[in-house]
């Protein structure tokens, strides 16, 4: 068995039901299970992961594993689902470096022990992995053996497109595709972050004055799902297209200074640092509720309003009640954690099911080397977005 740094192996029986749930609503991987686990097209490749560790993407590593791949896997700050990380550790003998309550330095310090193994291939979200093989020395041997990589998100193709310096590997970005866009982050994150603020905070949220700052496609999906259920929502963003996209589609659009303190409910989702800083908290009501569904941690100064409250107290799970020196409480959902996978289960099954194909046909197509892939960031290749998007067709269109 590999290596692990987890919780409690001792909870692989539930993570086990976890996983057997949402293998049996994920057809386009188990197609692909069967297929991989004949061809082995993994076989003797060791793929170090950063992805949450929870029910699907278990699925996920099970189909990797199907077709001979050797597993490292870290998660993110606070949406590793210990039982599940158990199961892939007893079950399938993953390594697994990830519990829930880690802070954002123990995840990196996870991130590193995903690297120590010295994996052929990597599976990035957020572009935690790149970084460090970008700015830590340690990893200089390693930036040459790595064949290929995938990014997942748009957060971390931001940063590799716009930080971090050029890899002689080639990496394909998941989110490129239209099929994760429209599919995952619209429809898939809209209706999974209303869930997570819903079950976290058990309130009603229509007639409820809820700003979601950034319309982008995750954005599009928070707004559409909220109005949904009645709240009144303002849309916030810095660029004019979104806003008049907002605006064309019945939203409120307004400035943050405008918009803040009439909120009740604030969501990030920019995919970038600080959209809410000191003096924007300034301008907010008593007993607001602040929420990420964007980039971890950072789209808040939590460290700001962390140095502000005279007290914090945790009013229950995922909500911190926090008392600024002025005597203004703000409710803190999920430490700033992605609110859909701290605060309820992560985008719907199905929806990962597509995604973690596209993510499996690009890892395979790295692993085989068989399309000539160029050293930076890039799109999935065309066929393999459109034999996903047709698996997917078969298996939910009756
Ligand atoms: N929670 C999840 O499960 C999940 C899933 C997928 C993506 N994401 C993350 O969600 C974030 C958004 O992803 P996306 O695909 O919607 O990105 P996107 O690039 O499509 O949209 C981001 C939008 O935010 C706007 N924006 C940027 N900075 C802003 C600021 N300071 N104030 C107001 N608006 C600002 C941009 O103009 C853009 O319209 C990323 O961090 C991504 O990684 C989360």
């Amino acid at each position: 068995m590999s290596k692990y740094k987890i919780e409690d192996p001792g909870l692989n029986e539930s993570g086990k039901d976890r996983v057997d749930w949402a293998r049996a609503n994920m057809p386009i991987l188990a197609a692909l299970k069967q297929r991989l686990s004949e061809e082995q097209p993994f076989k003797g490749k060791q793929i170090g992961i950063c992805l949450h560790v929870e029910a699907k993407s278990g699925v996920w590593l099970e189909t990797l594993i199907a077709g001979g791949a050797e597993i490292v896997i870290t998660g993110s700050p606070g949406t590793t689902q210990d039982d599940t990380a158990a199961y892939l550790v007893k079950a399938l003998g993953v390594g697994v470096f990830a519990w829930r309550s880690e802070n954002f330095a123990e995840h990196m310090q996870n991130a590193k022990c995903v690297l120590d193994t010295q994996p052929d291939i990597i599976a990035d979200n957020g572009g935690d992995l790149h970084y460090l093989l970008g700015e830590d020395e340690s990893y200089r041997q390693l930036r040459k053996s790595i064949i290929g990589a995938t990014e997942e998100t748009t957060t971390g193709a931001n940063r590799l497109r716009e930080e971090l310096p050029p890899f002689a590997f080639p990496t394909i970005i998941i989110n490129d595709t239209l099929a994760k866009r429209i599919v995952e982050n619209r429809y898939g994150v809209g209706i999974s972050v209303v869930d997570g603020i819903m079950r976290t905070t058990n309130i009603m949220l229509g007639g409820k004055s809820v700003v979601v700052i950034g319309y982008g496609y995750c954005g599009q999906g928070v707004a559409q799902r909220l109005r949904g259920l009645g709240a009144h929502v303002t849309v916030v963003d810095t660029s004019p297209l979104a806003q008049l996209e907002a605006h064309l589609e019945g939203f409120r659009t307004s400035k943050l200074e405008d918009a803040l303190p009439n909120a009740d409910i604030v969501v990030t989702v920019t995919g970038r640092a600080y959209a809410i800083q000191k003096q924007h908290f300034e301008l907010m009501k008593d007993g607001v509720i602040l929420c990420n569904a964007g980039q971890n941690q950072t789209e808040m100064d939590l460290n700001y309003l962390r140095d502000n409250a005279e007290t914090e107290h945790e009013l229950r799970p995922n909500i911190e009640e926090l008392t600024l020196t002025d005597g203004k409480k703000v409710f803190l959902l999920a430490r700033g954690n992605l609110i859909n996978l701290a605060g309820g289960d992560g985008n719907p099954i199905e929806v990962m099911d597509l995604g973690l194909a596209l993510q499996t046909l690009s890892l395979e197509c790295i692993a085989l080397g068989k399309k000539k892939l160029i050293n930076e960031p890039q799109n999935v290749p065309y066929e393999i977005e459109q034999a996903t998007l047709k698996a997917a067709l078969n298996a939910w269109v009756k």
